[in-house]
């Protein structure tokens, strides 16, 4: 009998290549999205992609406890991966409460409905903002957090105190939560087929998407913000991870839960390359992958920006067993495919 996850989000960027990993990996999905911050482009992407015309999909907010009880009571759930949140840094700065209620209840929701249904494995998807500007890099898991620059990245702290909190709590009783924090570096690209991909709403916050809308001609201009650091060609440091990779080491993550490989009830693991990419190699990376021409300026530094950070991945190769095997130039030609897709799909 196939394990059974529950991915909440999972119609969006993120939960949709999780979707598509899982199935191909044999799992059975049980996905629910409140489409907040999505449509159903990227489901229907995940049929498509798998062949999977049966997945079940709720449309429901994470919010509403009787909603997430509902999926516990129709489904037997072996592992829940919570990607369902609000993440745009510069809004929860602007709205607290908003991003308070929504990523803290939603969390709270799954893991007390999980505990009332006897305990269930936690995937949560966390953030290496947690890490602030970190003092020495790479950064490991054991680098301390720093106090969080936006309400965004605080409500990801939170979250994993949340969860290590439940599974100690948890750990000797007859509903038993284990859990497994990711923390993503920059997640960027789109799956080979350019069948599903980033689609964020509005003006996107992201450098990836705005470079890719840029080239088409949604966006006049990319502006670059800050050229003044003091990195080798004056732009910040990222680790941009290939969002398909990024859905393998979940299905990584998930299997080391069902199959009892854990060796201690809440763990930590950074899901990044190791490969620091300054914003102008980035640029420079996608206009000599996909031939072409991109129009930027370099403007003042935004604030809130960190000057540096990438990942130790040493943890995640070895516990996990994953590696992120994309170059970031077959991911930009990725996410080139996939905007050229929207635009002939007229999806935007
Ligand atoms: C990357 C670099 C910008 C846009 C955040 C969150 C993280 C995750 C990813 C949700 C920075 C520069 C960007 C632009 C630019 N969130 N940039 N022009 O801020 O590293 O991470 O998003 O999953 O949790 O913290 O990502 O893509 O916004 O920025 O120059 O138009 O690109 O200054 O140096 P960031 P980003």
């Amino acid at each position: 009998m196939a394990k059974k996850v529950l991915v909440s989000g999972g119609a969006g960027y993120i939960g949709s290549h999780v979707t598509v990993e899982l199935i191909e990996a044999g799992y059975d999905v049980v996905v629910a999205d409140n489409l907040s911050n999505c449509d159903m482009t990227g489901f229907e992407g995940v049929k498509k992609i798998t062949g999977r015309e049966e997945i079940p999909f709720y449309q429901i907010d994470c919010c509403d406890y009787a909603s997430v009880d509902m999926l516990f009571t129709e489904h037997k759930i072996d592992a829940v991966i919570h990607f369902a949140a609000f993440k745009a840094v510069g809004e929860s700065v602007a709205e607290p409460l908003m991003y308070y209620r929504n990523n803290l209840v939603s969390f709270l929701n799954i893991l007390e409905v999980a505990k009332n249904h006897g305990g269930c494995n936690v995937l949560f998807s966390s953030s290496a903002t947690v890490y602030g500007e970190a003092e020495v890099l790479p950064v490991t898991e054991q680098t301390p957090r720093l106090p969080s620059t936006s309400p965004y990245g605080n409500t990801k702290q939170m979250c994993e105190d949340i969860l290590r909190d439940v599974v100690f709590a948890t750990s000797s009783s007859d509903a038993v939560i284990n859990g497994i924090a990711l923390r993503y570096f920059n997640p960027i690209g789109a799956h080979p087929s350019a069948l599903i991909g980033e689609l964020p709403r509005g003006v996107p916050n992201n450098l990836v998407p705005f470079i890719t809308q840029t080239a088409i001609g949604k966006r006049e201009c990319l502006s670059i913000f800050g050229n003044d650091y003091p990195t080798e060609d004056g732009t910040c440091l990222r680790d941009y991870i290939d969002v398909v990779d990024l859905a393998k080491a979940h299905v990584a993550a998930v299997s080391r839960m069902v199959e009892g490989r854990m060796k201690k009830g809440y763990e930590i693991f950074n899901v990044g390359t190791g490969r620091p990419v300054s914003v102008y190699e980035l640029v420079s990376a996608f206009e000599k992958v996909n031939n072409l021409r991109l129009n930027y300026r370099f403007v003042d530094r935004r604030p809130g920006d960190v000057m540096a950070i990438w990942a130790d991945t040493k943890l995640a190769n070895e516990e996990l067993g994953w590696k992120a095997e994309r170059t970031v130039e077959e991911t930009l030609a990725s996410a080139w495919a996939w905007e050229k897709y929207l635009a002939g799909s007229g999806n935007n």
